[in-house]
């Protein structure tokens, strides 16, 4: 008779919001950029996954669900994140529950995931990013695998890019790396989470619906037709960077607002600059942005940054506290809730930490 053991990890991932945008790939299959991008991790709390995965000598096959519903594993990415942790398990030993398992054991053994957002599923919100980096470092768990974070970062890197950004809290870089097997192509952190705590990050949910146009067809669509993307990534961003860099790290706020401001609206310059033009933005993220930009404009110095990824959405950045409350005042009186523009907010603090709860 098989043995009846289970062994089961959860872990739970905050998602990251990019305030220097990856769009566009060069190698679509290890998923590598075409430049590099920087992020800040959220508070798990508010926006995050929580995966448990589990191995048995009972189980027949491989599966996964997601909040609830199984979905298959035939899409390559699954398999390249399956892969590479397994290729990296190690022994385990459980002697309270008698579980014996030996490295050769792993490529026989069969995984059952199971993984949750707290919030929607592929509304611009980064779900991916979370989801990716959560089946990844819960895997590696499991399987005993001994790689550190920036290493679990190219694993998940190939699950979804943004993801390789979710294995550490705070402001993280993902480098884009030169080689050509990806083996460079991972996150590291900028600053850890302490650094610049007083930011509030409040999400302005415009939509919470599935977006129409993927990012993965969406960056692929920019990169075979736009122009722009290439001034953008050989020109603009390598320099944009390094002055994000710096701004982050010296907590300067005003050039930190203007260089996300300005990098999130070249991001959607460059979807609409490919062929046929892709809208994330609508009327009411049009509205924010004017919203925001004439009350930075007013006080002669920013107070809040915006930023939207491939969605609707708007995620604020504001200074502190006083100025989140500020900020959420206007967005009640210019956007009320139940109003025509489907508006709701979420606050979210910027402090992060990935937790293994396993
Ligand atoms: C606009 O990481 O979702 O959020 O690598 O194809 O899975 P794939 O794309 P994904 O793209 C994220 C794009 C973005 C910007 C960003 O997060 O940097």
């Amino acid at each position: 008779m098989a043995e009846k053991w289970v062994r089961m990890v959860t872990a739970q991932t905050p998602t990251n919001i990019a305030v220097i945008k990856y769009w566009g790939k060069r190698d679509e299959t290890l998923i590598l950029p075409v430049n590099d991008s920087i992020s800040v991790t959220l508070d798990p709390s508010h926006l995050c996954t929580t995966t448990t995965v589990a191995v048995s000598p009972t189980f027949d096959q491989d599966r996964m669900w997601l909040n609830g519903k199984e979905i298959s594993l035939s899409g390559g990415r699954f398999q390249s994140c399956l892969r590479e942790i397994r290729a990296r398990a190690c022994d385990v030993e459980d002697k309270e529950k008698g579980i014996k398992i030996v490295k050769k054991d792993w490529d026989k053994l069969h995984v059952h995931m199971a993984s949750y957002n707290n919030f929607p599923t592929a509304a611009g919100l980064a779900s991916s990013a979370a989801g990716f980096a959560c089946l990844v470092f819960a895997l590696a768990k499991l399987m005993n695998a001994k790689e550190d974070n920036g290493e679990l970062s190219a694993i998940a890197r190939q699950g979804s890019g943004s993801a390789c950004r979710s294995l550490f809290g705070g402001f993280v870089k993902w480098n884009m790396g030169k080689v050509e097997d990806g083996s460079d192509s991972r996150a590291v952190q900028v600053v850890d989470d302490k650094h610049w705590d007083d930011l509030v990050i409040i999400i302005a949910v415009v939509s919470s619906r599935q977006k129409e146009t993927s990012s993965t067809t969406g960056m692929r669509e920019t990169v075979e037709t736009s122009l722009l993307l290439q001034h953008r990534a050989k020109e603009v961003v390598p320099k944009r960077i390094i002055k994000m860099e710096e701004a982050i790290k010296n907590r300067d706020f005003a050039s930190f607002a203007q260089l996300t401001c300005a990098d999130s609206n070249q991001f959607h310059a460059v979807c609409l600059d490919t062929s046929p033009p892709i809208f994330y933005m609508n009327d009411t993220s049009h509205r924010i942005i004017s919203c925001i930009e004439k009350w930075n404009c007013c006080e002669g110095t920013p107070q809040v940054a915006y930023t939207f990824d491939a969605g609707p959405n708007a995620v604020l950045i504001a200074q502190n506290r006083k100025t989140a409350a500020q900020l959420l005042q206007k967005l009640l009186f210019f956007f009320p809730p139940n109003s025509d523009t489907d508006l709701n907010s979420y606050v979210i603090g910027d402090k992060s930490i990935l937790k293994d709860a396993g």
